[in-house]
């Protein structure tokens, strides 16, 4: 199998070029973000007592399928992928993903697709714990006031609202030092991924090394 495991942190250009190179190399692109999204989104709709999060996960109905090379996330029936981007569910995708019993669910679910198809799947942990025997693993990252601004320039060109970069940066520093910080499947760089500062590189760059490192790996 062609599998391809990229982490790093939000906004470093991590789902674009995953999901470019993905269709350059004609295999699948996960985005595992979407699901502890998918997740969250669940739990803030059922709004469970603090005591009953973990009853509530466990009772969570969570299905991926791929629809036209599509991902799409289903909760309870319900495909939840126009609705979790706002930055609430950001902010609380975050915060569940530091649950073992959300890591648990997800899981086994990743490691499934990913013996079903060939993947460029993205998130935090995917090098170093759900695909640890990966083909290729890369480490994206830019630097913070980089990502917030391309962040900012993504939602504007979405909303055609102006954005607050320096809030925008505020909030992906918080996030990726709890991201960086939890107890379980902290992101971190796999000790065997290729590190990539893409800071000074354009998207078209990325997309060619990533492709590039994939088809050497599977030679
Ligand atoms: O990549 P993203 O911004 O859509 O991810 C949303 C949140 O989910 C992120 O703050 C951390 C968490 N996440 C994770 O813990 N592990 C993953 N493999 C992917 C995402």
């Amino acid at each position: 199998m062609m599998t391809i495991a990229m982490d790093g942190p939000a906004g470093a250009g991590k789902s674009t070029a995953a999901k470019l190179a993905a269709k350059a190399l004609g295999i699948h692109y996960v985005d595992t973000g979407a699901m502890y999204r998918a997740i969250a989104y669940g739990i803030l709709t059922a709004a469970p007592a603090d005591d009953a999060v973990e009853a509530c996960v466990r009772d969570l109905d969570v299905r991926v399928d791929y629809i036209e090379d599509e991902q799409h996330v289903y909760v309870n029936g319900e495909d939840v992928m126009g609705v979790i981007r706002t930055p609430e569910v950001s902010a609380a995708a975050s915060r569940y993903a530091a649950l073992p019993v959300v890591r648990e669910k997800l899981l086994g679910v990743q490691r499934t697709i990913a013996e079903q198809f060939d993947v460029v799947m993205d998130g935090r942990d995917i090098g170093t714990v759900v695909l640890p025997h990966a083909e290729t693993k890369i480490f994206i990252t830019a630097d913070p006031a980089e990502r917030a601004r391309r962040r900012a320039l993504e939602l504007e060109q979405r909303t055609g609202e102006k954005q607050d970069v320096d809030a925008i940066e505020k909030e992906i520093r918080e996030r990726d030092y709890r991201d960086s910080h939890r107890e379980i499947a902290p992101l971190k760089q796999a000790d065997d991924a290729v590190l990539l500062d893409t800071t000074h590189m354009s998207i078209e760059e990325v997309v060619a090394e990533v492709c590039r490192l994939a088809r050497a790996n599977h030679a």
